[in-house]
């Protein structure tokens, strides 16, 4: 939708700029769409989670062609995965317990700046502590990773391991697990987005139960 609306040019963006954007795009929403408001303010029930990378260029809605109302989005550097992270576990939680949404995705991206500093041994500054999971995963795939020596390779191969990684941190959570042991219809998956083709690849580490992972990270249903 919104064809007709032209699409402001990244370098000439200003901050009134995005004021009148707004008000462009509800111009041209309500046009194609009277309802749209009146619909999306009465509620949401998306049916995925979304576990992304902050990249501007990764946007979970335009790159899926999804509307608002679609998919609920949780967003940050290199979309790490950690089990002390209380901002992505409240995400998480809500989204399965509370919208019941169907489908959990962990969507890397290759060109990754997060992967590509990890695979680095530069201070970049706080950031390098949030990295550092990333540096674990390394550590988990150390033998595989040894056998690629072309950087790109190397980093595109790291960027597929973080997304899966990240959907296995998923899974083993109490609130997923929770979730499947009460029989609610759950899928967690690994995805990989490419900047140069715009195209998604599923990792097809996908699991919709307790079978489906590591056996270390299997609880018993919470009474
Ligand atoms: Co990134």
């Amino acid at each position: 939708m919104c064809a007709k609306l032209e699409k402001q040019e990244t370098d000439k963006i200003t901050y009134e700029g995005l004021l009148q954007g707004n008000r462009d795009w509800v111009a041209a929403t309500l046009q194609e769409d009277p309802a749209f408001f009146d619909r999306l303010s009465a509620g949401q029930a998306p049916p995925v989670l979304w576990i992304g990378c902050s990249d501007s260029r990764v946007p979970a809605n335009q790159i899926t062609n999804t509307m608002p109302g679609d998919i609920f989005v949780h967003r940050n550097i290199a979309n790490v995965v950690t089990h002390t992270d209380m901002n992505l576990l409240s995400v998480l939680d809500y989204s399965v317990n509370v919208l019941k949404v169907k489908h959990i995705i962990v969507c890397g991206h290759y060109g990754c700046g997060g992967v590509n500093a990890a695979l680095g041994d530069k201070q970049v500054g706080l950031i390098d502590n949030w990295l550092r999971n990333i540096k674990d995963v390394i550590r988990l795939h150390e033998r595989e990773m040894q056998t690629i020596k072309d950087p790109q390779k190397r980093s595109n191969r790291l960027v597929e391991l973080n997304a899966i990684e990240g959907a296995a941190n998923v899974m083993s959570t109490s609130i997923v697990q929770n979730a499947w042991a009460s029989g609610q219809e759950l899928s967690v998956h690994a995805w990989v987005y490419s900047l140069e083709s715009g195209l998604i690849t599923d990792l097809k580490v996908s699991a919709s139960g307790p079978d489906d992972i590591s056996p270390v990270f299997k609880m018993q249903a919470h009474k």
